[in-house]
This record gives structure tokens, C-alpha cells and sequence, in this order.
């Protein structure tokens, strides 16, 4: 089969087409012929950085062919000696064998059952490719962490991208105000997937504007986190928030003592977001994969 092969870190043009064995299936495993896949920051993350790949990806030393990715949508065409859950001609999407290798970008692939779920009819492969680690990342962040609610004023960072586009969709989804926060290019993006009001974070300070949300989720990578414990995005998006609320953390490792200095002085919960395979995966996108019908 064909699979794209990363030589050695670096970068995108290390990524060459080659032809590898169609990968063997365990017990619990399924064979997915590939229809799409989708590529996260943690992708070229890895792809360029040995130290990343080693831990993220965790090559074993027998491994001959570095395959990334995590995410897929396809068709099931064989199925492991204990499998129950598919059978040979299922559409299926998910995110699988995060953090491990999961090989992903090639034609066929081995997939535990679990970490997969139907693909609804009306949803394309791409886009339930899409919908695995983006939509799983920013679900455990507002549902599980968040405990978003009816009535939250909840503010979106990176409400355009793959996280964020997600959260503004999921946070309306369980009846939250939805700020979105992104650059004025994407205003009417936002505005589309139902945000109730948009910032433009390139000529416009959020914590001016709103001071009494009750979440922010903050999945984006901002240069003032360069800056003092005062000045940056953290401290503004605490300043954003009132008494009682919670801060959501996906990107930046918020240190204890800032955690507790901000539940001293302000009551407000910073939270590091952190998604990793859990307990509730499995349910979590079944209900993702619900929301698309209907
Ligand atoms: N904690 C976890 O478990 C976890 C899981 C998955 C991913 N992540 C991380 O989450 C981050 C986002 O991933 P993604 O897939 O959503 O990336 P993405 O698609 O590149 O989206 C990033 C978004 O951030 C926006 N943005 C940039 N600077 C901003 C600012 N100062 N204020 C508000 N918005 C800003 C951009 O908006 P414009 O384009 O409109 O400027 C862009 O849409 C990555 O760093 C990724 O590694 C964390």
C-alpha cells in the first residue's frame, strides 16, 4: 500500500510517498481502508522535532517506517477475532492510538475499536476526519472540565481555528453567550457558526470589553505570553473573567502559583486543559458524531 513516510524530523518536504506492507490487525483491532485524514499542530509539531516524535509518537526500535497522524475517517474492510462493535463496510471516524503510533497517513490502517465510532451518513470523510482531535479537544475542555451550562458567557480564543471553530459550535450547542475571539478576517466565519458577539484580537483588548464571563477557553498560542505574570494572555483572560469562573488552559502550562494566586485573589479556577486518552473518549464522540444529525 502507499503510505506518506517521514524520513527523518524535519521538514514537510521529509514527508515522501512510499510503499509499505498493509499493516496486520490485533484481536481488538479493525483494518480502516484510509478516506481522510486531518492534521493538527501536534502533527508538524512531531514532524519537526526528534525529541517530540520520541515521546509523542514513541517509535519502537523495530519500527521501519515512520508513519504520523492520529486522525482518520474510512471504511472498515477487516476485522479482528474479538471485534463486535463494526463489521466490514462501516464508515468510521476517530482518533486513534494518541499518544502511540497510530500511522495514520496511508492507505490502510490498524485501529483499535474503541477509539472509533460510525461515521454519520451525512457527514463527509473529511469532515469527520476533522471532527476527531479538534472536536474532542475542545468537548473535554468546556463539557468535561468547563461544565459549560445554559446562560454561560463563555469566551472562545482561536474561535476560527480547528480548536475553536469547535468550542464556539459545542458551547452554543449547550445553550452558552459565545464571545469569539479571533482576527477580523474571520469575523463572519465566527458570526456563522453561531457566536453571539465577535472581538478582533488584532485591534481590539477582550478584558476591556468583557469582564463577567464565567468560562474562557484559551487554545491559542499568544505572543504576550512572553510577557510578566500581569501582562499576559493568562492575567487577561483572568481579568475577563468574574468571580467564580474558570479559566480553560489548552496552551499554556499555567504554574501553581499563578493557580493559586488567582483562586485567592479572584475565585477564578485556571484550569490546564490537557487531552489525553480518557475513560469517556469513546462516548464523548459518539456524542460529537450525534450532533451532526438533525
Ligand atoms: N491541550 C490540549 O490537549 C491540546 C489538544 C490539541 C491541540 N492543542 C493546541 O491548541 C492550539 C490550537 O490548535 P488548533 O488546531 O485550534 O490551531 P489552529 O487551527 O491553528 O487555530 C489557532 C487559532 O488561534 C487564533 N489566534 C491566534 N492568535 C490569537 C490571539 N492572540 N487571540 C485569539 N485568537 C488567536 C487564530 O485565529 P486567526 O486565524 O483568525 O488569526 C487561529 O484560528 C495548538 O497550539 C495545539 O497544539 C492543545
Amino acid at each position: 500500500m502507499k503510505a506518506i513516510v517521514l524520513k527523518e524530523t524535519g521538514a514537510p518536504e521529509n514527508l515522501v510517498l512510499a510503499d509499505v506492507p498493509v499493516p496486520a490487525i490485533k484481536a481488538n483491532e479493525v483494518l480502516v481502508q484510509v478516506k481522510a485524514i486531518s492534521i493538527n499542530p501536534v502533527d508538524a509539531f512531531v514532524r519537526r522535532n526528534q525529541q517530540a516524535l520520541d515521546i509523542i509518537y514513541a517509535p519502537r526500535d523495530t519500527v521501519e517506517h515512520v508513519i504520523l497522524g492520529w486522525d482518520i475517517a474510512g471504511v472498515v474492510v477487516g476485522t479482528g477475532a474479538t471485534v463486535k462493535k463494526f463489521k466490514a463496510g462501516d464508515e468510521v471516524f476517530g482518533n486513534y492510538k494518541f499518544i502511540g503510533q497510530a500511522n495514520a497517513y496511508a492507505e490502510f490502517t490498524a485501529a483499535p475499536e474503541t477509539d472509533l465510532v460510525l461515521k454519520p451518513a451525512n457527514v463527509s470523510f473529511e469532515a469527520a476526519a476533522g471532527a476527531t482531535m479538534a472536536a474532542m479537544t475542545a468537548w473535554v475542555s468546556l463539557v468535561n472540565m468547563g461544565k459549560v451550562k445554559k446562560g454561560d458567557r463563555v469566551i472562545v480564543h482561536g474561535a476560527s481555528g480547528g480548536i475553536g471553530h469547535y468550542a464556539v459550535q459545542i458551547a452554543k450547542h449547550f445553550g452558552a453567550y459565545v464571545i469569539g475571539v479571533a482576527s477580523g478576517a474571520n469575523r463572519d466565519f465566527v458570526l456563522s457558526l453561531g457566536a453571539d458577539e465577535f472581538i478582533d484580537y488584532k485591534t481590539q483588548r477582550f478584558e476591556e470589553i468583557i469582564t463577567d464571563a464565567d468560562i474562557v477557553h484559551d487554545a491559542v498560542w499568544s505572543d504576550d505570553n512572553m510577557l510578566s505574570d500581569d501582562e499576559n494572555h493568562l492575567s487577561r483572560s483572568v481579568a475577563a473573567i468574574k468571580p467564580g469562573g474558570k479559566l480553560l488552559s489548552l496552551v499554556i502550562h499555567p504554574n501553581k502559583s499563578f493557580i493559586e494566586r488567582m483562586k485567592a485573589e479572584k475565585n477564578v479556577d485556571v484550569i490546564r486543559v490537557n487531552v489525553t486518552p480518557n475513560a469517556t473518549y469513546e462516548n464523548d464522540l459518539q456524542y460529537i458524531a450525534g450532533l451532526s444529525i438533525g
